[in-house]
């Protein structure tokens, strides 16, 4: 699926509905919402849903069609039985985003960014069950080929057959009368029971849509108008301090609730104490804050004009606000520190990063769950997950024998996750993902990577000085030495899996490898020389196959007009794994 590009203000718009006209002088123009929600594809065959995906990571799309089948306003079956390929966009109803935020608030799990993560993770939900009470809803934008030449007759056929189609939706042919249903839009946005982040203004006519064609990555006759964040004012009651997963003490505003683009707002963030004095904000302030597409807003300046002199200084703590330890503050950080270990708010974080999702995904080890092994001090580090049994619970706050057998599936299932993931979850400052997933592919076990120096690891690619400084720091400290070694014990894996080797099924075909891919280029280069292929560095009419990663340039560019194959990883594992013919 491509994407569109952005248009930030009327003269963007202009260009692009002249530019189209100079070409084509009848040019119509449809003006669509663009609804802040999930991509999907649905496939109708003989009448009857049969698919229903999600756009997933660009090019693979994850089967949703469980769930998809939830929403109750669009038809199961219809009275058109060629084959049938629809997109739209699936959302969750403002008013369903704020009460499922609520329930997860009682509960105290972690709650949603905004309507658009919401949707995306109902559709990704197992239970069709729990997608159906959640209340996902659609709109139908377009299709695969067309019903009657026009994009707005399509959408009118297709609404005649039972899909709902927005209703703001419109065909114009001048540019100001587009740019009025645009302003026209944005002004409902606060008001929609649904969330947009914009208005798609697309050529009408499919032949001109298919003479004008597509970019590497996006359409050339469709472009979305992004409307400005959204501004408020309210008063700053107070800076509360939070601890993060790290020991760092990041500033919150409380505010008095103010309604902003359909939601109530009483957080923002502050990020930091540079930022309290960037802002020159005092407590008991008017402010502004701003929301973009998220939840959470930021603060954006104090209103000085509305003082009247009760307003008071923001005092940063001396000590940590949960265990009361003495905060630091090192050269490098922008935040006070406490450097506590034990600090129960540090040991929650880290027990909620090691669980979650991109890390061991342990299912149902939540917020509501880690508070109260802490706070019951059942545990204290996250080699007591695997170390504890949490019979305990049973008979507390509606823990059953069946939920905590649940829980100990889960745990006993994530010692199975590749050592990337194990390390991920460690939570060593500065190693993200990828960082993680580097680290484990170049140094293949956690004892090499324990004993290298800053020296060896800034000569990997994408670790930097900070990063390796971090690294060695952590490695130094007894207590993760001690932590590792009792999860090494429990079973996880701290060796990464050696990539397969030594065949020849790519024998004989020629590779140029481009744009970022999840692991340093040279990952790939080995992989493919060590199954036969040849890595080459120029792309030409004779080459095999161009594997690409992200924001591939003119290399792929180059290809495409040569009409050589391309591959992305996944195609390339296929190949070498004998799934797909090379
Ligand atoms: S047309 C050429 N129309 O916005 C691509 N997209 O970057 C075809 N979206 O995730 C997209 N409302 O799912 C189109 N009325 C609308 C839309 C819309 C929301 C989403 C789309 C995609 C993103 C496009």
């Amino acid at each position: 699926m491509l994407s569109l590009s952005n248009a930030y203000n009327q003269d963007d718009l202009r260009k692009f509905v002249e530019g189209i006209k100079e070409k084509y002088q009848a040019a119509e123009f449809v003006v669509e919402p663009k609804i802040d929600g999930a991509a999907v594809v649905l496939t109708y065959e003989n009448g009857k849903l049969v698919q229903g995906a999600t756009r997933g990571d660009g090019t693979n799309g994850e089967d949703v069609t469980h769930n998809i089948r939830t929403i109750r306003s669009l038809p199961l079956e219809i009275d058109y039985t060629e084959k049938l390929i629809i997109r739209g966009e699936v959302f969750l109803p403002v008013k369903s985003f704020e009460r499922i935020n609520r329930d997860k608030a009682e509960k105290g799990e972690k709650l949603f960014a905004n309507p658009r993560n919401a949707a995306a993770g109902t559709l990704k939900l197992l239970d069709s069950k729990l997608a159906s009470e959640r209340g996902l809803d659609v709109f139908i934008y377009g299709l695969d080929g067309t019903l009657s030449g026009s994009h707005a007759e399509d959408l009118s056929c297709l609404k005649g057959v039972g899909f709902p189609i927005n209703e703001l939706t419109k065909k114009f042919d001048d540019s100001e009368e587009i740019w009025k249903h645009v302003e026209h839009i944005g002004s409902l946005r606060d008001s929609l029971e649904y969330d947009i982040d914009g208005a798609v203004i697309k050529a009408d006519s499919r032949a001109v849509q298919r003479s004008l064609g597509t970019t590497i990555k996006s359409q050339k006759w469709a472009i979305a108008y992004k409307y400005p964040p959204k501004e408020a004012e309210t008063k700053l009651l107070k800076v509360d301090f939070q601890v993060g997963r790290t020991g760092s003490i990041t500033p919150v505003a409380k505010l008095e609730p103010i309604k902003l683009a359909g939601s109530t707002i009483s957080n923002a963030t502050l990020h930091n104490e540079d930022e309290i004095e960037r802002l020159g904000i005092m407590e008991g302030d008017w402010v502004t804050i701003k929301k973009g597409g998220d939840v959470i807003p930021k603060v954006i300046r104090p209103i000085i004009e509305k003082r009247d002199g009760s307003e008071k200084q923001v005092e940063f703590l001396s000590s940590c606000p949960v265990c009361k330890s003495k905060l630091v503050k090192e050269e490098t950080d922008i935040n006070r520190k406490c450097i506590n270990p034990a600090c129960p708010a540090q040991v929650k974080r880290a027990l909620l990063h090691f669980a979650s999702r991109k890390a061991m995904d342990i299912q149902g080890f939540g917020e509501a769950l880690v508070n109260k092994l802490v706070d019951d001090r059942k545990i204290s580090d996250v080699a007591d997950i695997y170390e504890k049994d949490f019979d305990y619970l049973i008979g507390e706050d509606g823990y059953g024998e069946k939920s905590i057998q649940k829980l100990r599936d889960a745990i006993a299932e994530s010692l199975s996750k590749p050592f990337d993931k194990v390390l991920y979850g460690l939570g060593l400052r500065h190693v993200g993902e990828r960082t993680a997933q580097v680290l484990a592919e170049r140094f293949g076990d956690i004892d090499s990577l324990m004993s290298a120096d800053e020296e060896m690891l800034v000569s990997v690619r994408d670790i930097g000085e900070e990063t390796a400084k971090a690294i060695v720091n952590s490695f130094s400290n007894p207590d993760l030495s001690d932590i590792i070694n009792r999860l090494k014990k429990s079973g996880l894996s701290f060796e990464a899996e050696k990539i397969k080797m030594d065949s020849d099924v790519l024998s004989g075909k020629t590779f140029v490898v481009t744009g970022t891919l999840s692991l340093p280029r040279e990952h790939f280069t080995k992989l493919i020389e060590s199954n036969g292929g040849k890595v080459l560095s120029a792309v030409s009419g004779k080459l095999n196959y161009l594997l690409v990663g992200e924001n591939a340039g003119s290399k792929l560019i180059k290809a495409e007009k040569l009409g050589v194959d391309i591959i992305d990883e996944d195609g390339l594992m296929k190949m070498i794994n004998g799934e797909s013919d090379v």
